[in-house]
């Protein structure tokens, strides 16, 4: 028999809080505590988050605090640390972490230390972005490498090409990167238009490297390689893949030297981390890259160590549950207020959907409950003038992660100022709207408010603050996944159109009778 999250009387008891609490709306609780930020908040080796703008007390935090407790949410966060495998339907440790650990640590995996084959790797990037940068790795007409083009979709596309623009300030001199994705061949046609043959170097990113998208793209730069330096040999040096599979790198035709692996145990969407990041090392120099594992590591520390009432990740956690499980909010929107975290939501969206995105837990019951909420967001203040309309007046309440850096890279003019005092004004916005008296009885003018948010405050975007950053997030979704009984590690929901797609492209009949394939052909 399934014994349902929903049947411990920690639950009930969130139910009727949650009741109880909706005819006090949030900017009440601030009238009736006037230290509010200072119960709501918390700082973290420079990080702070308010959440003092979420619709919740005391007597809510304690409640779901104990609803952690009871979900065991410790234990799991040992074994998950410890290279227990945690990943069961794909019977795999997670250990995305011991990417990030001092070399020194011992992480046992089938009572092997997985951390001197963690330096391995690490040492071999540090080595090759050397050779790059200092031009001793060459092209095969001996020029020096400029351009990096990444080919991967997925966790090997959006954590690198996410981190690769948000740290564009710390960009090296002489080196230009470009992602390609989609298996639409405008992608690679458009990046192969930009770029010098003789100075470029493709990384194909693949943990398995079978994936269809990065396959086929990965062939079309190799086709117009050896086509453009009319040489089949030229591949070798202008080709690297990071994967965990050596037989299919070989089978294409990569030089097991430009081969960077990792294990199994670390999933597509954690693998920024891994050789995944290779393209980042090369972007910002290998010691920057260094520092992105150290914020992480940081952070992993903190949501090891810290009492759950002090910890940013199980906070954060906590706060999406209350307003899925309790509130009933089905969406989340997370507004980074920097442009160079434009892609952050986008990686988000894999993280969280692609984790939490499950019907059945990780025994095979099916819920009977909400689990992972639907996530999207654009860089303020661009949002702000287009869905923000919905966020502060449309029918349904979606709950914001607002994150802004206390510095911006360019201090210019009064830019971030406006930055900042706009992130503020929206969240008060949101939870105060306005009233028909206040609008001067006109009703299309009218805010109801009460619409909760968090302000997620970093020192600024740099390699190791942006490493917090992402942690934080990954331990988020890692907690609401314990406490919704989930695996989060798998990705079953990908499947299915997957195989279909290939069906299709064997007989198009195969899967029914499908009258818009007469049109497409057309
Ligand atoms: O679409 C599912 C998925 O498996 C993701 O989880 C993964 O990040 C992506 O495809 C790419 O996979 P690979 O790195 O093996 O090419």
């Amino acid at each position: 028999m399934f014994n349902s999250v929903t049947k411990r009387p920690v639950w009930r008891h969130l139910q009727t809080h949650a009741a109880g609490l909706r005819s006090y709306p949030i900017s009440s609780l601030f009238d009736l505590d006037p230290h509010r930020f200072e119960k709501f908040h918390r700082v973290q080796d420079g990080t702070v988050l308010d959440f003092s703008r979420q619709h919740m007390t005391t007597d809510t935090l304690a409640l779901l605090l104990q609803l952690a407790k009871e979900q065991d949410v410790e234990g799991w966060r040992t074994r998950m640390f410890a290279g227990e495998k945690i990943n069961t339907t794909e019977d795999r440790a997670v250990l995305h972490t011991a990417l990030r650990r001092p070399a020194s640590d011992t992480v046992l995996v089938d009572n092997e230390n997985v951390m001197p084959g963690v330096e391995a790797a690490r040492q071999k990037m540090k080595d090759f972005c050397e050779k790059v940068h200092s031009g001793a790795f060459k092209g095969a007409t001996g020029k020096k490498i400029d351009t990096i083009v990444n080919i991967g979709i997925g966790g090997s596309d959006l954590g690198p090409y996410m981190v690769t623009e948000a740290l564009k300030h710390w960009e090296l001199d002489g080196i230009t990167s470009h992602f390609v994705s989609n298996v639409d061949g405008t992608h690679i046609a458009e990046t192969l238009k930009d770029i010098d043959p003789e100075t470029t170097l493709f990384l194909i990113a693949s943990k398995t490297f079978t994936t269809q998208e990065t396959m086929t793209n990965a062939a079309t730069a190799k086709e117009w390689l050896v086509q453009q330096l009319g040489n089949e040999t030229a591949v070798k040096n202008h080709f690297a893949a990071l994967s965990t599979n050596r037989s299919a790198v070989e089978a294409f035709g990569i030089d097991p030297e430009n081969m960077f692996p990792f294990e199994n145990w670390v999933g597509g969407r954690y693998s920024l981390w891994s050789s995944i990041g290779l393209s980042i090392a090369l972007n910002i120099g290998y010691d920057q890259f260094d520092a992105l594992l150290q914020g992480a590591h940081a952070m992993d520390e903190h949501f090891q160590t810290a009492p759950l009432e002090e910890n940013l990740p199980v906070l954060s956690a906590l706060i999406g549950i209350w307003n899925r499980n309790f509130m009933g909010y089905p969406a989340l929107a997370v507004l980074p207020y920097d442009q160079y975290l434009h892609r952050f939501p986008a990686f988000l969206q894999q993280l969280d959907m692609e984790s939490n995105g499950k019907r059945v837990t990780r025994n095979g019951h099916a819920v009977d409950y909400a689990t992972g909420p639907t996530v999207y967001g654009e860089p303020g203040t661009n949002g702000q003038h287009a869905f923000y309309q919905l966020l502060h007046q449309g029918t349904d309440i979606t709950p914001c992660d607002f994150i802004i850096p206390k510095i911006s890279q360019n201090p210019i003019g009064p830019h971030h100022q406006l930055l900042q005092a706009n992130v503020v004004a929206q969240a008060e916005a949101m939870m105060r709207g306005r009233t028909l008296d206040e609008a001067n009885g006109d009703p299309q003018r009218v805010f109801e408010g009460n619409r909760p948010s968090s302000i997620l405050l970093l020192e600024e975007i740099s390699p190791y603050h942006l490493g917090q950053l992402i942690a934080l997030y990954e331990h988020k979704v890692f907690t609401q996944g314990i406490i919704w009984e989930l695996n989060s590690f798998d990705q079953f929901g990908v499947e299915l159109g997957k195989e279909m797609a290939n069906k299709l492209l064997e007989d198009p009949r195969s899967i029914g009778d499908i009258g818009i394939l007469d049109y497409l052909k057309s």
